[in-house]
């Protein structure tokens, strides 16, 4: 039985995602801050271990982790769903600061013990959700694009690690569009998937072992696209 730790699995795609693992026979554990959501996710699926983890607080997730390994009885898959991100035109310092404590530090701390953890055991996958939101700046949203970004370009670094390791150590960058979720909220957002949808889509780049997956699909000639917008022009968007 495939052995798989969701952080971030309280709301959302990370919870989306739980119910699609367990459906599809995976022992899962389920981590957030929300104790509440947890106890109703494990109420609907009875076999997920669930763990209390807010990964702002580095130690006490590592700690966290090690103990959720050792009662799986080992670790096959781990998927990084946490993430915060708001809109903050007006440049709020407290939004600016507090994005890339989560999406950064903590995110750091998880991908780099993870990553060392199937580095040892010579096989694993790792999967983090970032965003089409990293490919870009962004005048909205200037701190969640750039942790976004950071994530993108840490995982390339360790793809390439994983490639030079010869072992069956894997890295997943999933880049969402948009998805139903409390995170994209308001006016402008377009191409907005369900969570089902966008979870049946991660979880066949999980299974395919994909390097780069944009959810939904569409959002890779997107994501082509706005790459391509050139600088002049993009600066007066
Ligand atoms: N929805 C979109 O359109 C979209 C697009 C591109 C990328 N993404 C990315 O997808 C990921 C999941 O977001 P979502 O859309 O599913 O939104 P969501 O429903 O708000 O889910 C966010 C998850 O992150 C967890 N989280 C936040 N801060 C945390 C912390 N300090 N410690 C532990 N867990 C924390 C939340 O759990 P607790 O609050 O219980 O801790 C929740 O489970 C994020 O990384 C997001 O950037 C989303």
């Amino acid at each position: 039985m495939t052995k798989a730790i969701i952080i971030g699995a309280t709301s959302g795609i990370g919870r989306g995602l739980t119910s699609l693992l367990v459906e599809k026979g995976y022992a899962v554990a389920a981590t957030g801050r929300r104790i509440d959501m947890l106890e109703e996710l494990q109420k609907e699926h009875p076999s997920v271990l669930i763990k209390t983890m807010d990964i702002n607080d580095c130690e006490a997730t590592i700690t966290g982790l090690n103990e959720l390994i050792a009662v799986l009885g080992g670790l096959d898959l781990l998927i990084l769903s946490s993430g915060i991100g708001n809109m903050n035109p007006t440049l709020e310092y407290d939004i600016e600061m507090r994005t890339p404590q989560t999406n950064v530090m903590g995110w750091t701390s998880i991908v780099v013990h993870i990553f060392k953890y199937f580095e040892q055991q010579k096989s694993g996958h790792l999967v983090a959700i970032s965003s089409v939101a990293g490919l870009r700046g962004s005048r909205f949203a200037p701190s969640y694009g750039a942790t976004k970004a950071y994530q993108i370009n840490f995982l390339e670094g360790l793809r390439q690690k994983a490639g030079k390791l010869k072992t069956s150590v894997f890295v997943t960058d999933i880049r969402p569009g948009f998805v139903d979720t409390a995170m994209a909220q308001g006016a402008g957002i377009f191409w907005v998937a369900s969570v089902e949808k966008a979870s049946r889509q991660i979880f066949g780049a999980i299974r395919r072992k994909r390097k780069v997956a944009y959810v939904t699909k569409r959002w890779r000639i997107a994501a082509f696209v706005f790459r391509l917008i050139p600088r002049w022009l993009y600066d007066r968007a």
